[in-house]
Order: C-alpha cells, then structure tokens, then sequence
C-alpha cells in the first residue's frame, strides 16, 4: 500500500507570493472561517477544489454530495458577500480577499448568486434549526456567495501553532520519511480522552502510523479552546504513545457541526494530508442531539471505496467497563451499561471548569490536569459566561 492519491487525482497548489496586486481594485473581506478556508484550499488539503464554489458546483454540492463533475465532495466551501459588496463586483473580474486590512489573496471572479441558505441547511445540516451552531453560522453570513479560483499570496500567521502547522506536502513528505504506508487519521474537536485512545490505538494495531490531526480552527464557544488541548495532546502522546508511530499536527478549518456530512469532508481532507485510513467514531462531527450515532457511519455507504480513496475505520461507543477492567465497546463488552463509565461532553467541560478531575477511566490524569489549569486560565480571561 502507498500514500493515498490526492482526491481528484493531483493536489492543488495555488500559492503565489508574486501574484500582481496593482491592477486590482475590488476587494472581498473574508471571515476568520473563509481565510481558513482560502489556505486550505490554496495548500491542496481540499483538493481538488481551485477556489470557493460556484452555483453549479454549490447546487451540486448540496443535493448530491458531488461537485458537478461528480466528484465526491460533502461540505460547500462558499464566499459570502453583502448584496451591497456583491453590487460592486463583476464576473471576469478579480478582487484582493482581506482580512485585517491586509491582503491574503485574490479571487478571479467567475460567479455572483443567491445560495438557497433553508435548502443548504436542510440538505447540509439535516435541520433549519437556528439552535444547531453550523445553521446558526450560514444564516449569519451574507446572502451573496461569490465562486471563482483563488491564489494565496499571504500564509496566515499560526501563533503558537505553528510547530504544528503542515501543509499536505508536507506531511506526506514525513509520512514517507518515517517510512509509513499506511497511516490512520484522526480527527477531533476535543481534548483526547481515554475512548479516543482506545479507538486510536485499536486502528494503530493494523497500520503502520497515526496522524492526529486535531481541530484548530473556529469552534462553538462551549468547546475546549484549541490552546487548551493542543498542550493536552502533547502530554497524552509524550505519556502513552510510541513516539516513532504518531504525528501530531494542527487542522485549520472551522468546524461545522455537520455530523455525517462533515465526516465524508474530514476524511476526503485528510486524504489529502496523505492518510490510507480515516478513524469514524459514535456521533463523529455531532452536536445535540440532530444527528443517529452512527449516521456518520452510514452516510460512506452512498460512495464506493475507489470514489473516496480513504478507507473508514468504524468504531462503535467505547468507553472503561468496570467489570472488563478495560477499555471496551459496545461491540466487544457484554456487561451492562451500569459497569461503564461514560460521561457527556458537557459534563465533563463542567468539571473542568469546576477544577474537578474526571475519574481517571474517562480522563489520563496528566491530560485532566493540564485541561483543568487551562479552563481556569481561560475562565479568568473571558468570564464564566465566555468560557460557555
Ligand atoms: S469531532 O470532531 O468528531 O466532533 P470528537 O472529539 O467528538 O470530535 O470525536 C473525534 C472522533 O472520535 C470521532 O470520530 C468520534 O466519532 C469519535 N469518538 C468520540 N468519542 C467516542 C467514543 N466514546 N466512542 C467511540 N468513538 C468516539
């Protein structure tokens, strides 16, 4: 087995630094989710998208899960203007993309259209449901959504990520150093706890290496701050993991609470990043209760092994079992639900705020330790209310 074959068949590259400004007037603010965007399309982690999608790709996208040349790909990456804006802007024109005032690259403008923002989220989200954090976003954003090619011609500044900070080209790059064929990824918008360890590591038992790629991007505000959890990876794989089989690196993108939807997209992305194997767990990119538990399971069905080029590794809810005095699943433990230790996402994020350690079945202790420190440092800086 070798390296997966970037989605689409070659990975995008659309960086240049030299591109020429003068002769462009029109600029395009972006949102801190559309400059994610903007790299990790022009860094060829979504390949084989070129620039944010036009209407007939975009229709596409959110009725049949394809672009229009029936390429499998889940998650419209849109550019969203005021009608305003919109106004000034012209098909065959291009405009700088700003964030901050500076120049981060430019758009060559070759659609202007209204999105259908009720059917995007029906068909994306499965709800219109304001209360859902990815609905609530597409609804704030503008209603004219502008498609075209990108070039970057300013990487953004990662802060203290950077260390963490590879471009597709570069993780397979190592990938191949370390000598790995096969390499499992993993995505997460959470600290890492004891279930993701196991199910981590029951992947890592039959190839030869794991990228965890944790979520750095935009979250909910309820969600550990990225600061937070990358130092609590660092810890947990320093501890735990043979250092010689992991790869830790930092994924950019925000995060859309798609559930289903948003797994086929994390795992085509890091297809991208070169991965062979993609982790999908119980309620994988969930929020509330909109999605089944294994709906983003299911959903891999609709597309064939040669479409998606990655292949899924399934695992059912995991958790400690008292009685097995292990970690287990569903699938493998017969005991009842009494022996398992199980605890939600708002639980436990309450007892981090509360300075409370989680039992050490749920939660390594150096893990919860670092999580705790930081939630406090976090509540000090933003307010109970803030850190919510
Ligand atoms: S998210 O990005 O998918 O929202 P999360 O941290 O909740 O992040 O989950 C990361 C991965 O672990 C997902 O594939 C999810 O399905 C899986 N997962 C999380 N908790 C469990 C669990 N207790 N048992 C099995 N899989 C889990």
């Amino acid at each position: 087995m070798n390296l997966s074959t970037p989605h689409g068949g070659t990975l995008v590259n659309r960086w240049n630094p030299e591109y020429p400004l003068s002769s462009i007037t029109q600029e395009i603010k972006l949102s801190y989710a559309e400059l994610s965007d903007l790299e990790l399309i022009a860094n060829g982690a979504y390949s084989p998208l070129t620039g944010f999608l036009g209407h007939e790709d975009y229709t596409s996208v959110v009725e049949t899960m394809r672009l229009a040349d029936g390429t499998v790909w889940s998650i419209p990456i849109t550019l969203a203007v005021t009608e305003e804006e919109a106004n000034n802007l012209s098909i065959g024109e291009a405009a700088k993309l700003i964030y901050n005032d500076e120049v981060y690259g430019v758009i060559e403008i070759d659609d202007i259209y209204y999105p259908d923002k009720q059917k995007e989220a029906l068909f994306v989200y499965k709800t219109n449901e304001i209360a859902h954090p990815g609905v609530k976003k597409l609804y704030e954003k503008p209603n004219v959504y502008i498609g075209g090619p990108i070039t970057l011609i300013k990487r953004t500044d990662k802060g203290i990520f950077a260390p963490f900070y590879f471009d597709p080209v570069e993780t397979r790059k190592h990938f191949t150093e370390l000598g790995w064929k096969s390499v499992v990824g993993f995505q997460t918008r959470n600290p890492v706890h004891r279930a993701h360890e196991y199910i981590q590591k029951c992947a890592l038992e039959t190839v030869d290496g794991l990228f965890l790629h944790p979520l750095v991007g935009e979250t909910k505000s309820d969600d550990v701050p990225a600061h937070i959890r990358m130092e609590s990876y660092q810890i947990l794989l320093e501890n735990y993991y043979p250092k010689e089989r992991i790869f830790l690196g930092a994924f950019q993108a925000a995060m859309r609470y798609a559930g289903p939807r948003e797994a086929i997209f994390h795992a085509i992305v890091r297809k991208n990043f070169g991965c062979t194997h993609f982790i999908v767990g119980r309620d994988h990119a969930g929020v509330g209760n909109y999605y089944d538990t294994y709906e983003a399971q299911a959903i891999f069905l609709n597309f064939t092994r040669e479409e998606l080029g990655i292949i899924p590794l399934f695992f059912e809810h995991s958790f400690y079992c008292t009685k097995c005095r292990g970690m287990a699943s569903t699938k493998t433990c017969p005991h009842d639900r009494e022996y398992h230790i199980v605890l939600s996402g708002t639980k436990v994020r309450e007892m981090l705020r509360n300075g409370e350690l989680p039992p050490k079945e749920f939660s390594r202790p150096e893990v919860a330790n670092i999580l705790i420190e930081g939630m406090q440092d976090h509540i000090r800086k933003v307010g109970t209310e803030g850190a919510r």
